[in-house]
């Protein structure tokens, strides 16, 4: 199938039927026919592949997959595959996407694709010399690191630097080298743990001391993802719903109770896509929350206030380890299909995307809690699990969900009872 349409703002895209919407993203993203059956496979993991992927393997699992539609990132349309079992996000982020592209849109950046590896040296016999020692070493450590990896270095990425620190612990001080190593498109887990492996006989003989541990970091501080928005105050209802979204962050960014609980709504929208596309979310997951904390306190990821004009403006960084080569991003299907309907081309494209669905979904979360509260829609969906479980198909669903909703107790039995009634 050619590609058809580039707008990813599409109204009224929830309440198409499903076929409809397989149609019009493969469309969009000149799906292949294998492709839109793999969607409709409902996992699209052989068993052969998976018992290939980890171990101990009995089956597969599937999640929904859906497509948050709407988003305009750095002028480009975009929809946005995202993999997850909560409901209400993928139409918060739709929605809050809306809003986001009028004037100049979501606005996205990245650093180089830097991952730090960290060699642990303990019992050197003279902290000082050591890290002369390992200073003066550095162009042959780097040699050596780049020669592990030598499709890394060619793709234009490697080993960048070298930086030496003394870390005091409960077992006394310890040099912890990092290597920085320049990613590219790849999350870099491997080639930085064998860079790190390589090095410690070298650092051993240097420093005359013994390495321990040799290991990539998830606190990516240097692979950083950076969303900004403005959205007109009155997209939002006026400059006192600003305000109010202004105080609902600050009060997550002084308290560390209501942060995690911000963060996590940040995490709704990076981990969706992450799942989507195959990448590591528990990385994802640690380098988020340690960089939340990296000023002694655990803070917001995201920034809110509002400008001159009673807008608001949002900003949102955070460390983004993604790849697109190697691990199951390669390996699994719908992952590789993900990526094709998210169009992007390099890891930093990818954690770009990322930070920007993060902070909708950030947005969306503040909007409804400062507004009417998340437990409408929460309820509305949770109205339609039941009266479908209690046996309501085609036209009857939407009336028993009004029916259920409006008698005020959303409960199995009130829609077992409305549902029998309805059929009647
Ligand atoms: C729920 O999954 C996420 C929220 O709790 C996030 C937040 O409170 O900001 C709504």
């Amino acid at each position: 199938m050619a590609s058809g349409r580039r707008s990813s703002r599409i109204s009224g895209f929830y309440k198409m039927p499903l076929e409809e919407r397989v149609g019009l993203v493969a469309d969009y993203a000149g799906l292949t026919q294998e492709e839109v059956e793999l969607i409709r496979s409902g996992g699209g993991l052989s068993l052969e592949a998976a018992d290939r992927m980890i171990e101990n393997v009995l089956g597969t699992m599937a999640y929904p997959l859906g497509v948050a539609v709407n988003f305009r990132i750095n002028g480009r349309d975009r929809l946005i595959p995202m993999v997850l079992e909560e409901p209400s996000v993928v139409a918060a982020a739709s929605n809050m996407a809306r809003l986001m592209r009028e004037g100049e849109g979501i606005r996205a950046s990245s650093s180089d694709p830097v991952m730090i590896g960290q060699i642990q040296v303990l019992d050197a016999p003279d902290m000082e010399a050591a890290r002369r020692a390992l200073g003066e070493a550095k162009p042959r450590l780097l040699e050596l690191a780049n020669q592990q990896d030598p499709v890394l270095v060619k793709f234009g990425g490697g080993a960048r630097d070298l930086e030496i620190r003394v870390v005091e612990s409960e077992v006394g001080a310890m040099i912890v080298i990092h290597l920085l190593v320049d990613c590219r498109d790849a999350m870099g887990a491997n080639a930085v743990n064998t860079m790190c492996e390589a090095l410690a006989p070298v650092v051993e003989e240097l420093t005359g001391g013994r390495v321990l541990l040799r290991i990539i970091s998830n606190l990516a501080d240097r692979r950083l993802a950076r969303a900004e928005v403005v959205v007109r105050g009155e997209d939002l209802g006026g400059e006192g719903s600003v305000d109010d979204i202004v105080a609902a962050w600050a009060f997550a960014d002084a308290d560390p109770y209501r942060a995690a609980t911000h963060n996590k709504g940040i995490m709704n929208g990076v981990v969706a896509v992450a799942l989507a596309t195959a990448q590591d979310h528990r990385a994802l997951e640690a380098g988020a929350h340690a960089y939340a904390a990296r000023g002694g306190r655990y803070r917001t990821l995201s920034r809110w206030s509002k400008n001159e004009d009673g807008d608001l403006v949002g900003v949102l960084e955070m460390p983004m380890a993604v790849g697109l080569v190697g691990g199951a991003t390669r390996s699994h299907p719908v992952a590789r299909l993900a990526l094709k309907v998210l169009g992007v081309s390099t890891a930093t494209e990818l954690s770009e995307v990322m930070a920007a669905v993060g902070l909708a979904q950030n947005l969306a979360a503040l909007r409804a809690l400062t507004q009417e509260g998340i437990q409408r829609g929460h309820m509305r969906l949770h109205a339609r699990n039941l009266v479908v479980m209690a046996g309501a198909e085609g036209d009857l669903i939407g009336m028993a969900v009004e029916a259920l909703i409006e008698s005020g107790e959303i409960r199995f039995d009130r829609a077992q009872e409305i549902v029998r009634r309805l059929k009647g």
